[in-house]
């Protein structure tokens, strides 16, 4: 308890830091979907490990992070600040109906070059995809052969389980986590079947069509403990049943959606017209992209799925119903072509129509030419070593702090989503600076000029 100036009594947290296990031992990160972002990731951490190239995105590895007030010149790096898993205690899983390891899945994919893929050509070829659990009615653009058979939902999700407890133990890991980088799935809407725990349950038994593979990776991965992230927008753990089972069953869970290209980009653009005042009447956002996630989308129910997760972002940060004259009459359009000739360097455009002072119209253009998986690879390293951390710490449930890096956030039920790429950094950041028990960072700023003391 304080006394505050006024005399009226404001309670305080208590600065202690949060007792966090060690990261000792190896930590297994299980990938679903062994695809151009995984392997991309694998290669790059491999790649890292051999000192041949740099985690460049990645903020467990190259963010520092500010301690204290300005003047004590305290600014570690996160990895020397929390307790991280190290790059070294890392060993890789992933299932895939397509059978390719990771190094002819690499060279499918075609975002590394072979200075990147060669000299790591035995590693890679060791990580071979186990059996998926695929199912066609759920990405209409892919076949497979490697996929898993089973009589009902529950069984298969059964499977994975075994996958999950046999790799854990042939490989001595001390931990696991699971990272969604599989393709997007149709546009399912939440139902009767994500309710609860019992009613999901009973439609695994009953194979309902609301279970899509996805929740039986989220529910296997729940049930053995281990924490869960999702890299699409696929709904899967953002239902209250497995909300449900993650805190009966002490796990972290976080998604949707990771934020890369063009999302990242209306992120910071759209909180800068807000904060200026500036009003916007109307964003076209197009895409060319020809790698297999561009094909997967190309099919309008898988597009429905992304374009939903794209396009609430707009709405969350401008808040039409608060700013009626500046933001009440958007018209927001996002399109994604698929594009054989570019594979995975997606060329986007936006074009921003706002208004200023009076009224007054102009326009902003943008053209990014960007590598979608070489914008991932990095979220997927930072969201392996982050999600132990919590597990670790026993932050149980949806982990809004990690929200930095997905495009559709997952959030408590009563509350609305954060999109805005600096406060979700700032989140990060000031959740990192409270499990450590230090300061959090207001940008106050008072306290360092002579009228804080009169
Ligand atoms: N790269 C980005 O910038 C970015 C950004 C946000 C989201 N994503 C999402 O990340 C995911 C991966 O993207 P990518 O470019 O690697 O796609 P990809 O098509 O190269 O890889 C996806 C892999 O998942 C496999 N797969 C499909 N269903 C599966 C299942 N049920 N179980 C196991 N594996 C399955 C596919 O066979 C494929 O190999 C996509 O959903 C994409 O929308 C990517």
């Amino acid at each position: 308890m304080l006394t505050c100036r006024q005399g009226r009594d404001v309670v305080v947290t208590e600065q202690s830091s949060r007792s966090i296990a060690p990261a000792e031992g190896t930590l297994g990160v299980l990938l679903v979907g062994l695809g151009a972002v995984a392997t991309t990731f694998v290669a790059g951490v491999e790649n890292v490990r051999r000192g041949r190239a740099k985690p460049v995105g990645s903020l467990s590895k190259m963010s520092t992070i500010r301690l204290g007030k300005r003047t004590e010149g305290r600014s570690p790096l996160i990895e020397d600040f929390v307790p991280l898993a190290s790059l070294d205690d890392l060993v890789f899983a992933a299932w895939d109906p397509i059978p390719d390891d990771a190094y002819e899945s690499c060279k499918v994919a075609g975002v590394l070059d072979s200075q990147h893929i060669e000299p790591i050509a035995d590693f890679l070829r060791g990580i071979k995809p186990m059996p998926a659990v695929f199912d066609q009615n759920y990405v209409k653009r892919l076949t497979g052969t490697n996929v898993k058979s089973g009589r009902t939902k529950r069984e298969l999700a059964e499977q994975l389980r075994d996958d999950i407890r046999e790799f854990k133990q042939e490989r001595g890991c001390a931990r696991l986590v699971m990272i969604w980088c599989a393709s997007t799935e149709v546009f399912i809407s939440p139902g009767p079947a994500h309710e609860s725990l019992a009613a999901f349950e009973r439609a695994m038994e009953e194979n309902d069509p609301a279970i899509p593979p996805s929740m039986l990776y989220a529910w296997a991965a729940i049930m053995e403990g281990v924490p869960f992230a999702n890299g699409a927008p696929n709904l899967t753990v953002d239902v209250a049943a497995l909300q449900e089972l993650a805190e009966q069953k002490g796990v972290a869970v976080c998604g949707k959606d990771f934020k890369t290209g063009q999302t990242m980009v209306k992120t910071v653009i759209s909180p800068m017209l807000k904060a200026r005042m500036l009003g916007l009447s109307g964003w076209y956002s197009t895409n060319i992209l020809g790698n297999r996630d561009g094909e997967v989308l190309d099919d309008p129910e898988s597009f429905k799925t992304k374009e939903e997760s794209k396009l609430g972002v707009l709405e969350h940060i401008l808040q039409p119903s608060m700013y009626p004259d500046l933001y009440g009459q958007i018209y927001h359009k996002v399109r994604i072509n698929y594009y054989p000739p570019r594979g995975d360097n997606k060329e986007g455009w936006d074009n921003i129509d706002i208004f200023g002072w009076l009224g007054y119209p102009m326009q902003i253009k943008v053209n990014f030419l960007c590598r979608d998986s070489i914008l991932a690879a990095p979220i997927v390293l930072d969201l392996a070593l982050f999600l132990d951390l919590a597990q670790r710490a026993e932050m149980v449930g949806i982990q809004e702090w990690l929200s930095f890096y997905f495009k559709s956030p997952m959030a408590a039920p009563q509350l609305v989503p954060e999109h805005d790429l600096f406060i979700q950094q700032t989140k990060l950041k000031n959740t990192l600076r409270w499990l450590m028990g230090e300061e959090q960072i207001t940008h106050l700023g008072v306290e360092y000029y002579e009228y804080e003391r009169v």
